[in-house]
């Protein structure tokens, strides 16, 4: 890894310096992490367990929770334990896929089966022999097609689409869906009889904000992620950050989490992540900086110019932190909340270049 030690200048806002950083305390803390998933909170360490104990059983396994909570991620990990782990983990979404092409991606069709059929062509339980299918989002399943998957999977035979060979394949079935499924039932849109050959082994993942503890966690083994796939050098992201974040509700959960990590770990590439390069959503409501305190006004009875005014108080500012840094451009930035870029930029607006040297 790349040296990721913190400018641990005194200029830095030092409310804020408490940062959660990724070189020294990422290795005295490691994250706990289960293939792949991370997790330290009680409800992650109960669903490692129970990856654990499932995983060989082959018994059909529902997992449930909402957007982002890892199902993709645990169905993979229940594979990765499983006697299965050598042979293919075959995935497909079920609510991404249009109806009418779904049953030919899922049982294949023959030749000439309907229009656009020019080949024979395996559906997912054939290419997931000896191994495992993933159908993802399976609340979102048609009923017709729902009456053909309770048939597979009691009989463990089907059909190609315009066959009429029995096809029989060895595979373990894991079901996802963020809805509701016994909702589902009640309003008419999932068979209640799927729904009990579903649920032999359910697994209901927390939401995030359920599981607040393993926020910095995430945040920490992403940072270190990104920091690598990106080419970036983000050495920390400041506590006050890390709290804005607690507090948010995470309504996309880990994902959300996740691409809001890449967003601002991109724009940052370098330094400290600060709560300014939070979206606006995770700010609002809450104190984030220091209020500043203005000067005294005086004002004749003609007023003045408000903008030569603003423009004056914006230059004593500038020179003020250039004074506390030192003349470090860098830090005399962070003093303001502002990146180094912005702040040269009003430097040589405010004609101030040779004061500073630019
Ligand atoms: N506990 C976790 N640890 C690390 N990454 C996670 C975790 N949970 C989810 N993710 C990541 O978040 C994203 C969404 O996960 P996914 O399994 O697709 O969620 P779901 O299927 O529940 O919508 C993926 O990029 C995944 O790698
Ligand atoms: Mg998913």
């Amino acid at each position: 890894m790349n040296n990721l030690a913190i400018d641990n200048s005194a200029a830095m806002n030092e409310m804020d310096f408490c940062s959660v950083q990724i070189q020294s305390d990422i290795e005295s803390t490691l994250p706990v992490s289960f293939c792949n998933i991370i997790g330290q909170s009680q409800c992650m360490q109960d669903i490692f367990r129970i990856i654990e104990k499932v995983a060989d059983s082959d018994s059909t396994i529902i997992i449930q929770g909402e957007t982002g909570t890892g199902k993709g991620l645990v169905a993979k990990a229940i594979h990765d334990k499983s006697h299965r782990r050598d042979k293919p983990f075959v995935q497909i979404n079920c609510g991404a896929i249009p109806e009418n092409l779904l049953e030919s991606e899922l049982f294949g069709h023959v030749k000439g089966a309907f229009t656009g059929a020019v080949t024979a062509k395996p559906g997912k339980f054939e290419l997931a022999d000896g191994g495992t299918i993933f159908l993802d989002e399976i609340g979102d399943m048609s009923h017709d097609l729902q009456v053909k998957l309770l048939k597979v999977l009691e009989e463990s035979v089907f059909e190609r689409v315009g066959g009429c060979q029995s096809i029989t394949s060895d595979v373990r079935v894991i079901a996802a869906t963020h809805r509701d499924l016994e909702a589902a039932i009640e309003n008419g849109t999932f068979r209640e009889d799927l729904y009990y050959r579903l649920f032999v082994i359910p697994i209901m993942l927390p939401s995030l904000r359920e599981r607040k503890s393993d926020i910095s966690l995430l945040v920490r083994h992403f940072l270190a992620q990104l920091n690598t796939s990106k080419h970036t050098q983000v050495s920390g992201i400041s506590a006050k950050t890390v709290e804005l974040m607690t507090a948010y509700s995470w309504p996309g959960n880990v994902r959300e989490l996740k691409n809001m990590m890449e967003r601002m770990v991109v724009l940052t590439r370098e330094g400290e992540i600060y709560p300014r390069d939070l979206p606006l959503k995770l700010r609002t409501g809450i104190e984030t900086e220091a209020p500043v305190a203005v000067p005294d006004i005086s004002m004749s009875d003609e007023g003045l110019c408000l903008n030569t005014a603003v423009n004056e108080f914006e230059k004593a500012l500038i020179c003020k932190s250039m004074e506390i840094s030192n003349g470090v451009k860098k830090n005399a930035a962070k003093l303001l909340n502002i990146k180094r870029t912005t702040l040269i930029e009003k430097i040589k607006r405010h004609h101030l270049e040779e004061s500073f040297s630019i």
